[in-house]
């Protein structure tokens, strides 16, 4: 990335976009793309290590090969295990010395608290969260049916200044938090849910989150060309601007390959999915708000909140799948603000169809061939994710990590979800 970057540097015209792609990268991504997250935490502050440790250790009372079909059962088992988890955060975290950490980082010293650090914290404090919120896997009915849950303050309080930085609203994880940050420098997947289960099991759900990393990591050049794109574009060098719209066509078949080679049984088995990855990334409860007098419930991830396909979206001059409440509570603002960018400097309605200019009419031709692309990967997603979503699950209601509980009936459930499906991709024109 850095190199590419360099070359954005070099541009003689600074262009917006490019200045809100370096401040994502900056920033968010702590000097890089996908973000920076130092996951190594002998080199944290001694305050944040114990939250790590704490994770650690209780991650593996999380999950059991076989769920309970009792009610009593459950309600005991997550009773115990949040109780042990409030106790162990009481006891080992130095919330004061936390919060001045926290602090610091709010007054820019990112020299106390380094972004890559950050970065790999917001992805701890989301995994911790998501687990007191479930407190066992596979998700079980009694918890899916909890609308508050009191929280330590320990996960709580950090939880304020993460999501301000980043212009979350919700009291979920995201896409980011809990996904593409869970992998180190060195590509590794850090916070598991599984740790103990059998193979099949750790792999499907390594291998599933890995996809979202990929994505992010396949994407870059795709950024720096839709960027680059959009310059070249507004200087009025066709030629130079046509070979950046072939580019992101030709690096599009590695960014879907990523997710058309492993959602699929044989690396993300159906039989483990629904039950022992999905349900950790929903979330489903909400709080009192003083203001409204209303319990406001929030949804946990969904694929739909990865950046990439929000960019192409607004590269290619689609509206944004996911509605102005939603971005603002999942996506980070930094990605919202390069995804405005792109939608803002959009270029496409201004080309011709018919021009007799061979460069704009490769141009045009090579929009359709990633709006071609997009709508293979939208129409295989919406098959792939049915069968995964049709799996036997005695053990919980039908839901999704980013919508939540849905209709009792699982057939209403899936037409309900395979109407966002068809819509979109009637959108993708
Ligand atoms: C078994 C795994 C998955 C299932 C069951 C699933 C299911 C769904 C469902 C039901 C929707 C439509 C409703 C909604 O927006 O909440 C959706 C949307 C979406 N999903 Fe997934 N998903 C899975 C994995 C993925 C992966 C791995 C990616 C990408 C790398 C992804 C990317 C998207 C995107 C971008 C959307 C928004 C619609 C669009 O742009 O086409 N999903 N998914």
């Amino acid at each position: 990335m850095t190199k590419k970057m360099d070359g954005i540097k070099a541009l003689p015209e600074q262009h917006e976009v490019v200045s809100i792609l370096e401040e994502l990268i900056h920033k968010d991504g702590a000097g890089s793309w996908p973000p920076r997250a130092n996951h190594t935490d002998s080199t944290w502050p001694v305050a944040l290590r114990s939250y790590k440790e704490i994770y650690q250790e209780l991650v593996l009372l999380l999950p059991t090969a076989t769920p309970s079909l009792n009610d009593q059962v459950n309600t005991t088992r997550i009773a115990n295990f949040r109780l042990r988890f409030r106790d162990l955060l009481y006891k080992r975290v130095n919330l004061a010395q936390v919060k001045q950490l926290l602090e610091a980082a709010d007054a820019d010293r990112w020299d106390v608290f380094p972004r890559d650090v950050y970065n790999a914290f917001y992805c701890c404090i989301a995994s911790s969260r998501h687990a007191y919120r479930w407190a066992t896997i596979p998700v079980v009915q009694v918890a899916q049916l909890e609308k508050e849950v009191d929280l330590p303050i320990e996960l709580t309080e950090p939880w304020k200044y993460l999501q301000r930085h980043f212009g979350c609203t919700s009291e979920s994880g995201n896409n980011m938090s809990n996904l593409v940050l869970n992998f180190d420098t060195e590509g590794r997947y850090m916070y598991k849910i599984n740790t103990g289960m059998y193979d099949l099991v750790t792999s499907s759900e390594e291998t599933f989150a890995r996809i979202f990393y990929n994505v992010e990591m396949l994407g870059v050049p795709v950024y720096h060309d839709m960027v680059l794109a959009i310059v070249t574009f507004a200087r009025g060098e066709k030629a130079a601007c046509a070979r950046h719209v072939a580019n992101i066509t030709a690096q599009l078949r590695l960014v879907l390959g990523s997710y058309f080679d492993h959602m699929h049984d044989q690396k993300i088995a159906r039989s483990v999915w629904l039950s022992h990855i999905q349900g950790f990334f929903a979330w489903g409860i909400g709080s009192y708000d003083d203001a409204s007098g209303e319990c406001i419930k929030f949804d946990g991830l969904s694929g739909n909140q990865a950046l990439l396909f929000q960019a192409l979206d607004a590269f290619l001059g689609i509206e944004q799948y996911l509605s102005p409440r939603d971005q603002e509570r999942n996506v980070p603002a930094r990605q919202r603000a390069l995804c405005r960018a792109l939608a803002k400097y959009s270029f496409r309605q201004m080309l011709s169809e018919t021009s007799n200019d061979k460069n704009e009419a490769q141009i045009v031709h090579d929009f359709g061939e990633i709006v071609k692309r997009l709508r293979v990967f939208r129409a295989a997603h919406r098959t792939r994710a049915r069968v995964y979503l049709s799996q036997h699950a005695p053990e919980r209601l039908p839901m999704t990590a980013g919508k939540s509980l849905l209709e009792p009936n699982i057939d209403q459930s899936l037409q309900f979800l395979d109407e966002f499906m068809v819509r979109r991709l009637s959108q993708t024109v």
